[in-house]
């Protein structure tokens, strides 16, 4: 069996400024949507069979012959986006094949280092039985939350706080019913499936896996990939 990724990457990426959208901007001479599916393809055990990317609406054909090098076999299918990440997706997933296919990873493009051996903690996890499985940190600062007018509602015990990043993996069923309901308000796949009483497994995260947002992420991304070149 085999795991599908459908990558989100039709984002402007306003907080990160500049003229390309976000997928497109450069870190050591490649698009981070290069480097998101070379570090996919880097997860061997995940044994990725197709990506199915969701792009700015007219930049189609331009991403397939760009990220056809990198799929290495893989099947390669690129769609339109939506005006929300949700509604990405959504199309995306419409396209991704039901035949040989026990996971279906999604992953953003802008978190585009992350190391191989988080995608197989997550893949394993699902393939052992979990409906849904997330990559997480513990959260370092305090969380509080607070009301419209910005005061303090209260401050969750940061023990049983963590951040979540992506790839997140799912059976592909499971994907699928979470994705025919309201995705209103939703900032990540895995919230779907909370919301149908889907039980979501935490594996062990990485720093790596930062989520490129504003423009010091593209300082850090050029500083971990030549570490990464030198090691
Ligand atoms: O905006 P944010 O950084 O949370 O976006 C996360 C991912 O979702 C990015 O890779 C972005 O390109 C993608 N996205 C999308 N379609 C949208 C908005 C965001 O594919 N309409």
């Amino acid at each position: 069996m085999s795991t599908a990724a459908i990558i989100p990457a039709a984002g402007l990426g306003l907080r990160l400024g500049g003229e390309a959208p976000k997928a497109f901007r450069e870190v050591g001479g490649e698009s981070l949507l290069v480097h998101a599916v070379r570090g996919l393809k880097a997860a061997t055990a995940a044994d990725l069979a197709c990506f199915v990317i969701a792009v700015p609406p007219g930049t189609e054909d331009l991403v397939s012959k760009e990220l056809m090098p990198y799929c290495e076999g893989a099947r390669l299918l690129v769609v339109a986006g939506g005006s929300e990440r949700t509604d990405s997706v959504r199309l995306a997933l419409d396209l991704v094949p039901y035949d040989g296919i026990d996971c279906i990873l999604v992953h953003d493009a802008a978190r585009s280092f992350v190391p191989p051996e988080v995608i197989d903690r997550v893949v394993a996890a699902v393939r052992a039985g979990a409906p849904v499985a997330v990559p997480v940190l513990p959260v370092t600062d305090t969380i509080k939350r607070v009301d419209e007018a910005g005061r303090v509602v209260d401050t969750p015990d940061r023990r049983t706080l963590v951040a979540v990043q992506t790839p997140q993996g799912f059976e592909p069923s499971v994907l699928r019913r979470a994705h025919a309901g309201d995705g209103t308000g939703a900032t990540d796949d895995a919230m779907l499936c909370e919301r149908l009483g889907v039980t979501v497994q935490t594996v062990e995260g990485s720093e790596d896996a930062f989520k490129v947002t504003r423009p010091r992420d593209l300082l850090l991304a050029e500083w971990l990939l030549t570490e990464r070149r030198k090691a």
